[in-house]
């Protein structure tokens, strides 16, 4: 063994199941963003995939209380059953789906919810329909887990949302999960009742495949948009669904790390087992503000939506007076994806094409300083996802400073 091969020996090996996982573009583009902003470029960051407003009083005083209760010990392993009983409460008064405290669990945010779901039922090679765009990490989880992302694109025409027909196609004897945003980031499309019916009718044809509904954006919807969830709407199915959702965007809460879901027993149990050995329970005092959050008033979630309301009016509007750029109405989430099909090869100021969405961000972000992420991120082109959780003011002169830098590109 010579010396070179032996210290190559002694260096870090990444395990295989993270060895096609790259660092996310999201995570590169922020890290652009800030070391402009360190060379005191005037930055804007369109990109938060969180609420700009705190965390209500009443779920802090909540938390607080707990702390002075001495609720800072181990909670039992997946919800503590104060927790449990008011998530149960919940589907039943907000989504009309009756669980009880054994069909569902917590977890340090949604996202370890999906990461106990994927780790305890899928089997290496077993594959996961997930439509595009999708929230990135879905992929991520699913290849981590020892599964295989099946993607199939919904593009703007089709409003973002999957169709039967294709999902009957994607469909294969090695499925286990379709997986369903709504309202979605990043598109903030949702399905209605009527966009459901023919996927839950497809599911109902194909007992072997599970669906796993992620709720994350249920309380940011405008212009009247009935929100519905699948268990609800199909009690056939409620057997093999998983319903997602958590406290991190309806209360402004990403910080406390609290999701939750409810499913079927079996599969239930079998996320408790993952989580037992990854964090053994959430966080103690998270859960008690999560249990404040869903028991408390709730009047914050009608003037939080109407904020945002505002904010994607401005943002849509304003994204659609720029010639090449269309960005449908989205019914929800606090997110805008507008294509970009019409600046593809157009020539910048430097003479240099611009051939893919993510050109186009990163020539926003050189140019008019505004970061904000390409549809290659979640895996359609060529558009780009603006985050308006952001003060009207810092939008305004965003969406001045893209108008801009898009009438210096050259056709
Ligand atoms: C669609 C969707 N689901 C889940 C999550 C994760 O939420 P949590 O903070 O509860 O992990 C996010 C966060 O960005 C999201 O956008």
């Amino acid at each position: 063994m010579t010396i070179a091969s032996s210290m190559e020996e002694a260096g870090f090996r990444p395990a295989s199941r993270i060895a096609s996982i790259g660092v996310s573009q999201i995570l590169e583009i922020g890290r652009k963003a800030a070391s402009l902003k360190a060379e005191g470029k005037p930055v804007i960051v369109l990109g938060a995939g969180e609420p700009d407003f705190d965390t209500p009083t009443t779920i802090k005083d909540a938390a607080k209380a707990a702390i002075d209760r001495g609720e800072t010990k181990y909670t039992a392993l997946d919800g503590t059953p104060a927790l449990k009983r008011a998530i149960v409460e919940k589907f039943r008064r907000e989504n009309g789906v009756d669980y009880t405290t054994d069909e569902v669990t917590v977890a340090t945010g949604a996202k370890q919810i999906l990461f106990n779901a994927f780790m305890a039922s899928l089997d290496p090679g077993d594959e996961v329909i997930i439509p595009t765009p999708f929230w990135t990490s879905y992929s991520d989880i699913v290849e981590i887990c020892g599964g295989v992302p099946v993607l199939v694109p919904c593009d703007g025409a089709a409003g973002f949302r999957l169709k039967a027909d294709q999902l009957e196609r994607a469909i294969t004897p090695r499925t286990r999960w379709v997986l369903l945003n709504s309202p979605s980031n990043p598109s903030g499309a949702a399905y209605s009742a009527e966009d459901y019916r023919p996927l839950l009718d497809t599911l109902l044809r194909h007992p072997q495949v599970w669906l796993m509904v992620d709720d994350m954006y249920e309380h940011i919807v405008y212009d009247g948009f009935d929100f519905v969830t699948p268990a609800a709407l199909e009690p056939r199915l409620k057997s093999r669904i998983l319903t997602i959702n958590g406290v991190s965007k309806a209360y402004a809460m990403t910080g406390w790390r609290i999701g939750y879901a409810g499913g079927p027993r079996d599969l239930i149990k079998a996320m408790a087992v993952v989580q037992s050995q990854s964090t053994s329970c959430p966080s103690s005092v998270s859960q008690a503000a999560a249990l404040a959050a869903l028991t408390g008033p709730q009047g914050i979630l009608a003037e939080r939506r109407e904020s945002f309301r505002e904010r994607r009016d401005l943002v849509v509007k304003a994204l659609n007076e720029i010639a090449g750029l269309n960005c449908r109405v989205p019914e929800g989430a606090f997110y805008a994806f507008a294509g970009c099909a019409g600046m593809i090869g157009r020539i910048k100021p430097d003479g240099a094409s611009i051939a893919s969405d993510r050109d186009f961000t990163d020539y926003l972000l050189d140019s008019a300083h505004v970061a904000v992420v390409p549809g290659s991120a979640f895996g359609l082109s060529p558009y780009f996802r603006i985050s308006y959780a952001t003060a009207k003011s810092e939008l305004e002169e965003a969406l001045d400073r893209i108008a801009e830098a898009c009438g210096r590109l050259r056709r």
